[in-house]
């Protein structure tokens, strides 16, 4: 697998009124297209900060990023898109115009964004839900338009930041299904960023666990296993015991810094 996202030795201080933070140190990664890389860490071990640098919308300190061999100087709608925990979706628009919204923004004629972005209802599962506007529409669906949206400009890189975050339990886990079979039907580089165990084992096929603040790659695990995971199996089992013992001391860390 050729390496589509480079990361080396980055590092990342933010200065705030009550003195420096920093964020990264020295991070290395790559990850190669068509993966399913996910990033795993308590929360402020900078996460969001490294996803904000492959998406051009935070500088790095020292290290570089590359995406496909390019460095990364600034957003560039062409090759990365990004999509939060809050879909961000414009209320004015219908859940069909909201998905249409960046092929607009890159000037793409009128009949044929409404066409791209018609066909891509079918497979997002918002098919009935075309002419809704984001009120209308349970947390779930209003995730899968803002995924769409992204899915639309059809960017080799997709980046989500806990996108799955805000919706219960049950909801999530039809989400993570419901992810798994866009991926695999779309082939994209995906780089997630997730708190649950069970989204990093079900989906990835590469899970990096990071440590607490100042953030670092802490342990890698590849999860070459084929999908639909069979999450009771032994081995799934015992990956989330591995997984959770990386994850709970650094979250410890975490707590006892506030
Ligand atoms: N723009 C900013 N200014 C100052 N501090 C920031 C800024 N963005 C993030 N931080 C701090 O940097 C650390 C890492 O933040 P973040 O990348 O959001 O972590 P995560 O997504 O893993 O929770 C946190 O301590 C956070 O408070
Ligand atoms: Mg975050």
């Amino acid at each position: 697998m050729s390496d589509l996202i480079v990361v080396e030795s980055v590092s990342k201080r933010y200065v705030t009124s009550s003195g420096p933070i920093e964020a990264l140190h020295d991070v290395s990664l790559s990850v190669g297209a068509g993966e399913f890389c996910t990033l795993i860490g308590p929360s402020g071990c900078g996460k969001s900060t490294l996803l904000g640098m492959l998406g051009g919308l935070v500088t790095a300190d020292t290290g570089r990023l590359l995406v496909d061999g390019r460095p990364v100087n600034g957003p560039d709608p062409g090759r990365v898109a990004t999509v939060f925990q809050d879909a961000g979706l414009f209320p004015w628009r219908t859940a069909l115009e909201n998905v249409e919204f960046g092929l607009e923004l890159q000037g793409v004629p009128r009949e044929r964004r409404r066409a791209v972005a018609t066909e891509l209802l079918g497979p997002l599962g918002l098919r009935d839900f075309a002419e809704k506007y984001p009120r209308e529409l349970s947390g779930g669906l209003r995730q899968r338009v803002a995924i769409g949206r992204a899915l639309a400009i059809d960017t080799q890189i997709i980046l989500m930041d806990e996108p799955f975050g805000a919706l219960d339990e049950q909801t999530r886990l039809l989400m993570g299904e419901w992810l798994l079979d866009i991926w695999r039907r779309t082939r994209k580089t995906v780089v997630f960023v997730t708190h649950s165990l069970h989204e990093a084992l079900a989906l990835s096929t590469r899970v990096m666990v990071m440590t607490a603040r100042p953030g670092r790659i802490k342990r890698v695990l590849e999860l070459p296993m084929p999908y639909p995971r069979a999450m009771e199996s032994a081995e799934m089992v015992a990956l989330r015991a591995t997984l959770w013992s990386g994850i709970r001391d650094e979250s410890l860390r975490a707590m006892g810094e506030r």
